[in-house]
């Protein structure tokens, strides 16, 4: 395919829709996280291809708990089967795995898996691949938080600092935010990270994503203008005089 020129580093996707898709083919939910799982691996495949530098995946969400036990037990499992999988691919494309969240809960050979290809990995210069996983975004501002004032008793806390307690500090803000499966939210998901982030909402579920739709929306997206909350200065002298006439009227009440 084509090179796409771009300016999106940090693209986040909450991967949403897959039991719907399933009970609209009359299997039961997890089938849908099933094929899902094998579209993530597509899409980390593409946003390698693309040149995105951090791409982060919203896999189980702190609230994802209180689903029931058979499904969790299926996420926790192709979390393993992913990891089992991808491997050699993620070793030989010289990217970087790691998990966002709390998984003390998951099984120990997961948890070792897990272990295991982040040290491996630690030193990859390529794609940033994180998975959030028992991930919630107001959870990890606390833990930012709490970090700083043990770290920094009696010191207030800015912006900066912030960014730097977060749980993986240097994913930086996200670009992009893509949401699948029709809702308009963001679910818990890097609130921190997403001040200033573009959205794309799409009606597609997750198991029918496809690198077709994924390299899309990085082109729709490339095209806009961002401005973080600036506009571009009056150039001309005319524009100068509107501006200042607005102000004497304001003035004047
Ligand atoms: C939301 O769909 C999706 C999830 C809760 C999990 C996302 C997980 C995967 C795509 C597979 C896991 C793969 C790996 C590699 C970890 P939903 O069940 O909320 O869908 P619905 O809104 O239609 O009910």
């Amino acid at each position: 395919m084509e090179p796409l020129s771009h300016n999106i580093k940090h693209v986040a996707v909450i991967m949403d829709g897959n039991g719907r898709w399933a009970k609209q083919r009359s299997h039961p939910r997890v089938w849908g996280h099933v094929r899902g799982s094998a579209v993530v691996s597509h899409i980390v495949q593409e946003a390698d291809d693309l040149g995105i530098e951090a791409l982060t995946m919203y896999a189980f969400s702190s609230e994802n708990w209180s689903r029931p036990q058979t499904e969790v037990l299926v996420l926790f499992n192709l979390l393993y089967k992913f990891l089992k999988k991808e491997r050699a691919r993620i070793l030989k494309n010289n990217i970087r795995f790691k998990i966002m969240g709390d998984i003390s809960n998951l099984p120990e050979q997961t948890k070792k898996l897990i272990g295991q290809l982040e040290s491996e990995t630690a030193h990859h210069t390529g794609l940033k691949l994180t998975f959030a996983f028992g991930y919630g975004a107001r959870a990890e501002i606390a833990y930012a938080v709490n970090r700083f004032m043990k770290a920094n008793p009696g010191k207030d806390i800015t912006e900066d600092a912030l960014n730097e307690y977060l749980m993986i500090p240097d994913l930086g803000d996200v670009d992009l935010l893509i949401r699948t499966g029709g809702d308009h939210r963001v679910s818990n998901f890097m609130l921190w990270q997403i001040a200033y982030a573009e959205m794309f909402f799409t009606e597609t579920k997750w198991p029918d994503f496809t690198i077709t739709e994924f390299r899309y929306i990085i082109e729709q997206v490339a095209k806009r203008e961002r401005r973080f909350g600036a506009v571009a200065p009056a150039t001309s002298l005319q524009d100068n005089i509107i501006v200042a006439r607005e102000n004497q009227r304001i003035l004047r009440g």
